[in-house]
């Protein structure tokens, strides 16, 4: 699986975002070890803080199915400019998969690459917990 097609079924998945109060609409493909994509998007409610981002509703698709090893997340949001996780977002990446890949993709597909611990410095941990 390549990078731009990781990003083009994150693309496919931001199309049914459910973003009646922002009418921001975000994307995600997460790409599991075992080559499985889960998708998600972000899915708002009326009391805001009940929206789940689309990088969570990929993780907690995937978990749920019973696959917790991934390999890499590639998110796309319909400002067609790169959309970085947000922090809550982050930790939760950071709980599955520290040193998968995340891309980031713009309207004109190109595409930004991180680790999650590079965007979660000294991110807190399963390990940190004694
Ligand atoms: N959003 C995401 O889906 N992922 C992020 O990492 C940042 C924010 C969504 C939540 C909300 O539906 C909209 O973008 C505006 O904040």
């Amino acid at each position: 699986m390549t990078r731009e097609e990781l990003v083009s079924y994150a693309e496919q998945a931001m199309t049914r975002a459910y973003v009646p109060y922002s009418h921001f609409q975000v994307g995600a493909a997460l790409l599991a070890e075992d080559g499985q994509v889960f998708l998600g998007c972000n899915v708002e409610n009326a009391s805001y803080g009940a929206t789940c981002c689309a990088e969570r509703t990929a993780v907690f698709k995937a978990v749920s199915e019973g696959v917790r090893k991934f390999q890499a997340i590639a998110i796309v949001a319909s400002s067609g400019d790169y959309a970085a996780p947000c922090g809550i977002c982050r930790q939760v990446l950071f709980e599955f998969m520290p040193e998968g890949k995340v891309y980031l993709s713009n309207q004109a597909h190109e595409i930004l690459e991180f680790t999650v611990k590079e965007l979660l410095p000294m991110g807190f941990g399963g390990s940190d917990i004694k």
